[in-house]
């Protein structure tokens, strides 16, 4: 049931579009403008795709582009399908299996996300080197068709070393502040308690948020190699005394637009 959705996707943007792309990138809330840089060679919105929810949230479109960053053909996810917003993780997920059969290789997820190490600050950035599944679910349960990938996958390198190399030479060469650390994924749609985040902390976590792991997870198993960035919006509760809103997380990921799209930018076409 699942590959058929998979395949009526597949079948409405092949009739439509015939453009190959070779890398596959994630846009999260408020960090979309990237798209600027993009020559378009075709876009669908979520509206308009077969088995794609719209987007509920303020900050996300909901497109999915097709063209040239440079020479490179990509394909980008302008807005996200969530978990909080009460889909089943196959959902979630359907938009990173397709973009895996339409060809690309090469996963690249951003994301805004909590800081609960102390040293982060809002507008900075944190490559993923790891993460911890707290969302308490897994896009993988239930029937492994064999097309997909494996029943038991490997996640000892979900974040290949490699590409997280070059993601760092990019931030470098753009004297973008960076971290390196630990994503804990939550379910949201609550943002922590201060209690949650010591034990996010305790547990080895260096920030928070409530995405980008279901779609590494999949993209895992589907064997491409992923790497992921945490734009730092705020520091999670209890870590400064300020309260969290949704307007904080958007307002400094539009901050960071412009420095986002230029590192992006250069870490792309360099792979
Ligand atoms: N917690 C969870 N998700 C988030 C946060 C946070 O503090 N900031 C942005 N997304």
């Amino acid at each position: 049931m699942m590959l058929e959705k998979l395949q009526n996707t597949i079948a409405y943007i092949k009739s439509r579009s015939q453009f190959k792309p070779s890398i596959g990138i994630i846009l999260g809330s408020g960090l979309g403008t990237f798209i600027k840089n993009v020559k378009v060679d075709s876009s669908f919105s979520f509206h308009e795709l077969p088995n794609f929810v719209p987007p509920t949230v303020e900050g996300h479109n909901g497109n999915l582009i097709f063209g040239h960053l440079k020479e490179t053909p990509i394909v980008a996810l302008q807005g996200r399908i969530h978990y909080y917003e009460g889909h089943g993780m196959d959902t979630v997920v359907l938009p990173t299996r397709v973009m895996a059969m339409l060809g690309i290789n090469t996963l690249f997820i951003t994301n805004s996300a909590g800081g609960l190490d102390p040293q982060m600050n809002p507008g900075e950035f944190m490559i993923i080197e790891d993460h911890i599944n707290l969302m308490g679910s897994n896009p993988l349960t239930g029937p492994n068709p064999a097309a997909l990938g494996p029943r038991f996958p490997d996640m000892t390198e979900a974040y290949d070393k490699t590409l997280r190399s070059k993601l760092e030479n990019a931030l470098k060469n753009n004297k973008v502040k960076y971290h390196k650390g630990i994503y804990c994924a939550v379910s949201g749609p609550t943002y922590e308690t201060p209690a949650e985040v010591r034990y996010l902390r305790m547990i080895g976590g260096s920030a928070v948020g409530m995405s980008t792991v279901p779609e590494v997870i999949a993209a895992n198993h589907l064997g491409l190699k992923v790497s992921a960035i945490s734009c730092i919006t705020n520091k999670a509760a209890g870590i400064s005394n300020k309260k969290l809103s949704h307007d904080e997380v958007t307002e400094t990921a539009k901050k960071v637009e412009q420095h986002f799209s230029e590192f992006v930018t250069e870490f792309i076409t360099s792979l």
